[in-house]
């Protein structure tokens, strides 16, 4: 192994604690135990953060139990796998416990640690895969808006001027032929010319974002819901706690592109009377909210297949260490919110 992973024991039972550590030390782990939740809060309080953390469901009366001890380390490092060792076999905290890691739930029993040592193994293996796909995808979105901006130069530099030349000689033509016949021809020719123009831009803003210019988002999404609105004719506000909001321009990137899918979402899908779409900024996080009065949907029911949107926007939320949250019911309409973290440190993964 190049370098050393540390493995955080949870464990209330210093024996258990003991041949666990043991045993991960002799294949070559680093393994700090902890006799309770408060304990293991309080190492990563103090910046001595695991790679991975085995964690009991039962810590003792009266203490914080495992559940509630991987909710809170989770909240400030939603990238440290949990599995989950504990003695219960009932079906109800199976059941309860089934959503909080996708990392594994060993039983608790004595002659079981090769058990939690293959699961250990396999979590490390699992969680190198998904940052090699999360690597993947934030590669294949840069790629994509690299090619977009590219086209978007192309579109402005060819068909712009194009489009420019052919107003200019329209108003000569117009001018040197002085034909009161021809002139409702001219009229409605350079009316054309005025629709085709305001598509390009449009189709210019979409594919390569004024955000990457000024790096403002409150200004993008304005911009953005305003045309939005134009296209769709579904009434849509937008709300900001902010004038003026600068971010790294991927970063706004990302946000945009997010924005972006949840609004065209709740017009292909959604049916809505109206959309509200809300940015706030609040302890160090921003946030961003698209919601909706339309049909909604059952946001952890069966996923179509080759739908990529929802999926695009956690990718890219995650990426910024950042979260993406859906609510949605049938018939009630449907709220998807971004939250960036924001500040001096920017994700290593998208840089
Ligand atoms: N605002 C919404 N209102 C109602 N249903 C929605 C809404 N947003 C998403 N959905 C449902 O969730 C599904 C998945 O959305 P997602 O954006 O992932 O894929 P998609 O829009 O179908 O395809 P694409 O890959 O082009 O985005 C949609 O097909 C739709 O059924
Ligand atoms: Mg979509």
């Amino acid at each position: 192994m190049a370098d050393t992973r540390t493995v955080m024991i949870v464990d209330d039972e210093a024996i258990v604690a003991l041949n666990i550590r043991n045993l991960l030390r002799r294949q070559g782990y680093e393994a700090v135990s902890v006799h309770s939740g408060e304990e293991c809060l309080q190492k990563i309080g103090q910046g001595i953060v695991p790679d991975m953390i085995l964690m009991d469901i039962n810590l003792g009366p009266g203490r914080m139990n495992g559940p509630e001890t991987t909710r809170r380390v989770q909240l400030q490092h939603a990238d440290i796998p949990v599995i989950l060792h504990s003695a219960y076999t009932d079906p109800e905290t199976i059941q309860a416990t089934r959503d909080m890691t996708k990392y594994g739930y060993v039983h608790k029993v004595p002659g079981n640690e090769e058990f939690v040592l293959a699961t250990v193994e396999m979590a490390f293996k699992l969680q190198e895969r998904e940052r090699m796909y999360r690597d993947l995808s934030a590669h294949v979105n840069r790629l994509r808006e690299e090619q977009n901006a590219f086209i978007a130069r192309e579109i402005h530099d060819d068909l712009g001027q194009s489009i420019a030349a052919l107003k200019m000689n329209l108003t000569m033509l117009g001018r040197s032929l002085k034909d009161a016949q021809l002139e409702p021809i001219i009229t409605d020719m350079r009316e054309i010319l005025d629709a085709t123009a305001i598509k390009v831009r449009t189709l210019i803003h979409e594919l390569r974002p004024p955000v990457l210019d000024t790096s403002d988002i409150v200004e993008a999404l304005t911009w953005h819901v305003r045309e939005f609105e134009k296209t769709f004719a579904i009434p849509t506000s937008f709300l900001s706690s902010e004038q003026t909001l600068e971010l790294e321009p991927e970063k706004s990137l990302a946000l945009f592109r997010i924005v972006q899918e949840a609004l065209t979402n709740s017009a292909r899908h959604g049916e809505p009377g109206t959309i509200s779409v809300a940015v706030k900024q609040e302890d160090g996080f921003l946030r961003v909210t698209v919601t909706d009065d339309g049909r909604g949907f059952s946001p952890g029911g069966n996923t179509t297949p080759r739908s990529y949107g929802i999926l695009g926007m956690r990718e890219r939320a995650e990426q910024w260490n950042g979260s993406l949250t859906i609510e949605s019911v049938p018939g009630q309409g449907t709220s998807v919110s971004a939250s960036f973290p924001i500040g001096p440190e920017p994700s290593g993964e998208a840089s």
